[in-house]
C-alpha cells in the first residue's frame, strides 16, 4: 500500500481535480504542496460544482485537507474560497485544514507587482494569472517573505514588513505602479490574523504522525510539468517546481512518501497564457476542441489554446516527473472526429528531433511531425469500463501508452466523478 502523488504533464488543466477527488475516497489526507491560487480546479458531483483553487480537492470528500510549506496562501482568496464552499455545504475548520505554519503569504503588493510587470512586458508577457504567485515566490527565496507563523510575532512582523515594502515600492514606483503604505499592509494583516492562525500548524510533525499511524496520503500538484519553473518552456512558465519530487519538500515529508506517481494527461493539449506549443491548431478541429471540452481557464476564464496530443512532451514528462502511470482524461472529447493525430517527434530547422529544445527561440520554431489515426464514431462519454469503450479508442489508447512510455492506469470520459475507468489502482501498487 503506497501514497499516491498526482502531477500535471501537460500545461495545467488536465483534470487533476476531478482525479484528485475521485481518488480520494481511497485516501485519509489530500496535501497541496506548490502553486497557488493560480490552479482552478473544476470538480463535478451529481448537481454539485466545486471550484477550488487554494483547497485541497479532497476537502470534498470530507477528508483532511493539508495546505503545505510548498505553497504560497493569498490569505483573502483563502477565506473567500472556504466561504464559498462552506455554502455548498462543505465543512472546513482548523480540523479538516491544516495549513503549514511556515508557508509564505501572498500580500496585495505581489499582485500589483506581478500585474506592473506584465503591462510593463508588452508583447514579451507571460500572460499570468496576475495574482501575485511569482513576486511572493521571488520574495521567499530573497528571504522577505511574510510567513503565516510571523502573524503571530508583532515585532518580528514590524521590521519585516519595513523590508519587504523597501523592496516593493522602488519597484513599484519604477514601474509608474501605485506604491503601498506599512498601515495598508498592517491593516490587511490584522484584519485577515484572526481566521487564519487558527488553521496554521506544524504540517510536517502532523503528517509525520499520519505516516506512522498507516494514514494514506494524497498529493495534489497544481499547474505542470510543461509549467516547472526549471523544465518547463522557461520563461513561460509558473514561478514553482511542479515535478513529484516537490511533494516531499513541499509539505515536509520522507522522498520516499511521495509513492506512486500519477500523471495526468488531456487526450489532446490545452494551453492558457503565452509560450511555445508545437501542436496548437488554429484551425476549425482547434475550436471544436476547444468548443466541446469547454476550454476556458477556471482563474480567468481566457479560452484554453487546443491542439493534438503531443507524445513527445508527455514522454518527457513522465521521465523528469517519475510518472509511474498516466490517467487520460477528456476521451469523450475526441468522439467522432474524422481523423486523430498525435505528435511522435518535431522537425527544428529542417531537422528531425525526437527532443523538445530548451532555449525559448527554438522552442517556438519546432514543427510537429504527426501520427495520424481514424477516429470512432461512437460516444464514450460517460463510460465507466473499459468494455464499454469502441475499438479505435482503444487502439489510441494503447498507441499513446507505447509513444509516452507509461502505462494509462486511469481514463476519464466526463467531468462528472464516477464517468472514470479504473485499470490499476495506485495505491494498491
Ligand atoms: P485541473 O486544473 O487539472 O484540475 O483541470 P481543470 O478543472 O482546470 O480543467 C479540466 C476541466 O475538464 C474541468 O472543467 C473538468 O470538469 C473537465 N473534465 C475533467 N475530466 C473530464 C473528462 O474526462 N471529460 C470531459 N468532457 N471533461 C472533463
Ligand atoms: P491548474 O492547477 C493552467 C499559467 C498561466 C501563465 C503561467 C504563469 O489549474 O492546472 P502564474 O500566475 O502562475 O505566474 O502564471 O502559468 N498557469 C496555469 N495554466 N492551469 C493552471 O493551474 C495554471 N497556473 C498557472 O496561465 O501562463
Ligand atoms: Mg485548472
Amino acid at each position: 500500500m503506497s501514497n499516491v502523488t498526482v502531477i500535471g504533464t501537460q500545461w495545467g488543466d488536465e483534470g487533476k481535480g476531478k482525479i484528485v477527488d475521485w481518488l480520494a475516497s481511497r485516501a485519509d489526507i489530500v496535501v497541496r504542496f506548490q502553486g497557488g491560487h493560480n490552479a482552478g480546479h473544476t470538480l463535478v458531483v451529481g448537481d454539485q460544482v466545486y471550484k477550488l483553487s487554494l483547497l485541497p480537492s479532497g476537502l470534498v470528500r470530507g477528508k483532511i485537507g493539508v495546505i503545505g510549506n510548498g505553497v504560497v496562501v493569498d490569505p483573502k482568496a483563502l477565506m473567500t474560497e472556504i466561504d464559498r464552499v462552506t455554502a455548498q455545504g462543505l465543512v472546513v475548520t482548523p480540523e479538516t485544514l491544516w495549513i503549514a505554519e511556515n508557508a509564505p503569504l501572498i500580500l496585495p503588493v505581489h499582485g500589483a507587482l506581478d500585474r506592473a510587470r506584465e503591462a510593463a512586458r508588452g508583447e514579451h508577457k507571460i500572460g499570468t494569472t496576475g495574482r501575485g504567485i511569482g513576486p511572493a515566490y521571488e520574495d521567499k527565496v530573497a528571504r522577505r517573505a511574510i510567513r503565516i507563523c510571523d502573524l503571530a510575532e508583532p515585532e518580528t512582523l514590524d521590521w519585516k514588513l519595513d523590508e519587504l515594502l523597501l523592496h516593493h515600492n522602488t519597484l513599484l514606483a519604477g514601474l509608474g505602479a501605485e506604491t503601498f503604505t506599512k498601515e495598508q499592509l498592517k491593516d490587511f494583516l490584522t484584519e485577515i490574523t484572526p481566521r487564519l492562525l487558527p488553521f496554521s500548524c506544524q504540517v510536517w510533525d502532523r503528517l509525520d504522525e499520519a505516516r506512522r499511524a498507516g494514514r494514506r496520503i494524497l498529493f495534489e500538484g497544481a499547474q505542470a510539468v510543461m509549467l516547472d519553473v526549471d523544465h518547463g518552456t522557461y520563461p513561460y512558465v509558473t514561478s514553482s517546481n511542479t515535478v513529484a519530487a516537490v511533494a516531499a519538500s513541499g509539505s515536509g515529508v520522507s522522498p520516499s512518501s511521495v509513492g506512486f506517481v500519477l500523471g495526468i494527461a488531456k487526450a489532446y493539449t490545452t494551453r492558457v497564457g503565452e509560450g511555445p506549443f508545437p501542436t496548437e491548431l488554429h484551425d476549425q478541429t482547434g475550436r471544436t476542441l476547444g468548443e466541446r471540452g469547454h476550454e476556458f481557464g477556471t482563474v480567468t476564464g481566457r479560452p484554453r489554446r487546443c491542439g493534438w496530443f503531443d507524445a513527445v512532451l508527455i514522454r518527457r514528462a513522465v521521465r523528469v516527473g517519475g510518472v509511474s502511470g498516466i490517467a487520460l482524461t477528456k476521451l469523450d472529447v475526441l468522439d467522432g472526429l474524422d481523423e486523430i493525430s498525435i505528435c511522435v517527434g518535431y522537425e527544428l530547422d529542417g531537422q528531425k528531433t525526437e527532443t523538445f529544445p530548451s532555449a525559448p527561440g527554438a522552442q517556438s520554431r519546432v514543427k510537429p511531425v504527426y501520427e495520424t489515426m481514424p477516429g470512432w464514431k461512437e460516444t464514450t462519454a460517460g463510460a465507466r469500463s473499459w468494455a464499454e469503450l469502441p475499438a479505435q479508442a482503444i487502439k489510441y489508447v494503447r498507441r499513446i501508452e507505447e509513444l509516452i512510455e507509461a502505462p494509462v492506469t486511469l481514463l476519464s470520459t466526463s467531468p462528472e466523478r464516477d464517468d472514470t475507468i479504473l485499470m490499476r489502482d495506485p495505491f494498491e501498487d
